[in-house]
């Protein structure tokens, strides 16, 4: 038999020069070398000559495998560096070009100041606790010492959630719930905060439906009016990074606590901004619509011997105080925010301005 070898390598050689694509070169690459290709099939002939004429064309076959391998890669790597050349001469990019801005979300006040309040009584080695915004009547409002028929649930401006005033579901109008529920279920000592939000049917400059509270509360042996007047004092000071916050606590009643009392805060407010400082003793309005006042920012006392009984603690055993703040009431202050309904406007462009980033 013979067998043209060098006509097979001057065809094949020939073949692969004139791909110009990488994916003729494939292509050929089978078509020679490939289970079925050329080479391969010259070399299954291999078996069926003598013995001389197998060794030589073997040699000579191998060659040729060899050189065809050696010409595919070769023009492989020609064929991919000038494809690549081709697309990078087409795609250009332009490093100049400005970057493409990418939309950046705020952290709402609300979000923050909570944050930084629980960071705060986290380090006085509180614990934080949650409760449910859809309470019964018993946990907002009977367990607290508020009796149905009590007049403090007219003061609450409830939104009921069945029926109207006579349905036992509704929308927690404080997060004082959550004392209950945290003193119903556990044992004393406890030094809890719970933030949440808390809703009242009540909607003016200062008032929004719903807003934020966190409750705070310690309950232990020997706890009296100065640990309250101590803790709050010195949570206001470090809230507000300054060291003399003018800071009133104002008596006032609370169906929960007894005696109460109301904090108020000093400060100037005009409709641009809202900024601490002690209010001089006329505090009348201000040249220039500026006012001098004092903003109620919490209600607090030492709770009442009733709450304790009734979430089965011995009140001659067990003593406490609590405190209810006013989450926007506190951003206002801190970031100069002067106007309450703002806060859930969701206006995009008020965020950008008051929020924070993450
Ligand atoms: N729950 C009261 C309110 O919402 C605040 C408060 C909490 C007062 C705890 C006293 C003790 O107005």
């Amino acid at each position: 038999m013979t067998f043209d070898t060098k006509q097979l390598l001057a065809d094949s050689l020939a073949a692969i020069a004139a791909c110009e694509f990488s994916a003729a070169l494939e292509d050929q690459r089978i078509t020679l070398l490939g289970k079925k290709g050329k080479v391969t099939e010259a070399l299954k002939t291999l078996g069926s000559v003598g013995p001389e004429e197998r060794k030589t064309l073997g040699a000579a076959l191998n060659e040729i495998k060899k050189d065809i391998t050696a010409a595919i890669d070769a023009k492989k790597a020609d064929l991919t560096r000038n494809e690549l050349n081709a697309r990078l001469a087409h795609e250009k990019m332009d490093v100049t070009l400005p970057a493409r801005d990418i939309p950046r979300g705020r952290i709402h006040p609300v979000t923050k100041v909570t944050e930084e309040i629980t960071e705060i009584f986290a380090r006085m080695g509180f614990s934080v606790a949650e409760g449910p915004d859809i309470e019964d009547d018993t946990h907002n409002f009977t367990a607290l010492n508020i009796p149905e028929s009590h007049p403090a649930r007219q003061m609450h401006d409830t939104f009921y959630l069945h029926g109207n005033g006579d349905g036992k579901t509704l929308l927690r109008t404080h997060t004082s719930p959550v004392q209950i529920r945290t003193m119903s279920a556990g044992r004393p000592p406890f030094r809890v905060i719970a933030p949440g939000s808390t809703y009242r049917c009540d909607s003016d400059i200062t008032h929004t439906p719903m807003f934020h509270q966190v409750e705070g509360f310690v309950i232990d042996k020997g706890i009296h009016m100065g640990h309250l007047k101590g803790c709050i004092s010195e949570f206001l000071k470090t809230f507000f990074e300054l060291d003399d916050v003018p800071v009133r606590f104002r008596p006032s009643f609370f169906p929960f606590t007894e005696p109460s009392a109301e904090v108020d805060i000093g400060c100037k407010r005009s409709h641009e901004a809202i900024e601490i400082g002690a209010p001089s003793l006329s505090s009348s309005p201000q040249a220039g619509g500026t006012e001098e006042g004092w903003l109620e920012v919490m209600g607090c006392g030492m709770v009442h011997p009733n709450v304790l009984k009734n979430c089965n603690l011995d009140p001659e055993e067990w003593q406490g105080f609590a405190f209810g703040v006013g989450i926007e009431r506190l951003a206002m202050l801190k970031y100069g925010i002067p106007d309450l309904r703002t806060f859930f406007e969701n206006d995009v462009r008020w965020l950008e301005y008051y929020g924070f980033m993450p």
